[in-house]
């Protein structure tokens, strides 16, 4: 079977082999990724919708998507990726979820969602600090608009407060480090550019490959790590009661609530 564009490109079970290892090598990163992932469903599910619409920013492959599908059956679960390559393995992985190619700053991205009633939440995990603070200040903005007034903005990712208390900063590093060192005890995963030199490697992957490096896909340039940029930018957006839902270390879960 193949797809290109939105057509597959890979056996399902091969896709659910890259799957794991894209999901093993983000552990890398996150020791507590399914725990954060489980917060972050859990947010979802106290909304008390059994049906919500939920968005999912930079979405890559859809592994937040597909465990919130588990356990919400009846959700919409739209997600959003730049990434021709993520978005072609979480296709052929996992044919229950709906993506959607476009980059978030560029503005009108909503439209391209297809939703037929205002979302219940956004949510997303390590995507969004690869967004510059403008660009960052557009995607909540626009995102505000597509979201119900009570819908949650739910955001999992490192998110550092230096710019305003440096000491507490500093130990949620070093949390985060020791924990990292613990877990893995000196058998840290594969890295990032580890996973993606296997894949530029698999022959099955080469046209997706090509797509990805047309696209522009590795999205580097100024980013925001900064807890306080995303507070000021949902706040500028219209998002009310602003909080932290769960953290371990700089590792945190943040909640908005479109108002
Ligand atoms: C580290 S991956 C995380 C993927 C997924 N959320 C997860 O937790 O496994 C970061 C994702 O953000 C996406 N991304 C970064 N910048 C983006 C942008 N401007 N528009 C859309 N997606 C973007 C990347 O393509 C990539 O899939």
């Amino acid at each position: 079977m193949t797809v290109t564009g939105e057509t597959i490109v890979l056996t399902h079970d091969a896709a659910l082999r890259w799957m794991a290892r894209w999901d093993r090598q983000q552990e890398g990163y996150l020791p507590d990724r399914e725990t954060r992932f489980t917060a972050l469903i859990d947010a979802v599910e106290a909304l008390g919708r059994p049906d919500p619409v939920v968005i999912d920013l930079g979405a890559g492959p859809g592994s937040l998507s597909v465990r919130l599908l588990e356990r919400l059956p009846e959700a919409t679960v739209v997600c959003v990726d730049a990434d021709p390559l993520l978005i072609g393995l979480g296709r052929a992985a996992y044919p229950q979820l709906r993506f959607v190619s476009a980059d978030l700053r560029t503005s009108g991205w909503t439209e391209l969602l297809g939703l037929d009633r205002p979302a219940d939440a956004a949510v997303s995990t390590t995507a969004l600090h690869w967004i510059s603070e403008p660009d960052l200040k557009a995607i909540y903005a626009e995102l505000a608009t597509v979201l119900r007034p009570g819908g949650l903005l739910l955001n999992g990712d490192h998110m550092d407060v230096d710019d305003v208390t440096p000491t507490l900063s500093r130990l949620e590093h070093e949390v985060h480090r020791l924990e990292t060192e613990r877990v893995f005890a000196g058998n840290r995963p594969e890295d990032w550019q580890t996973w993606w030199d296997a894949i530029a490697a698999d022959p099955d992957l080469a046209e997706l490959n090509t797509a990805r490096s047309t696209a522009g896909a590795d999205h580097r340039g100024s980013e925001s790590h900064l807890l306080s940029h995303h507070v000021g930018a949902l706040r500028e957006a219209g998002f009310t009661e602003i909080g932290t839902l769960w953290q371990r270390g700089n590792n945190r879960l943040l909640c908005a609530v479109r108002g």
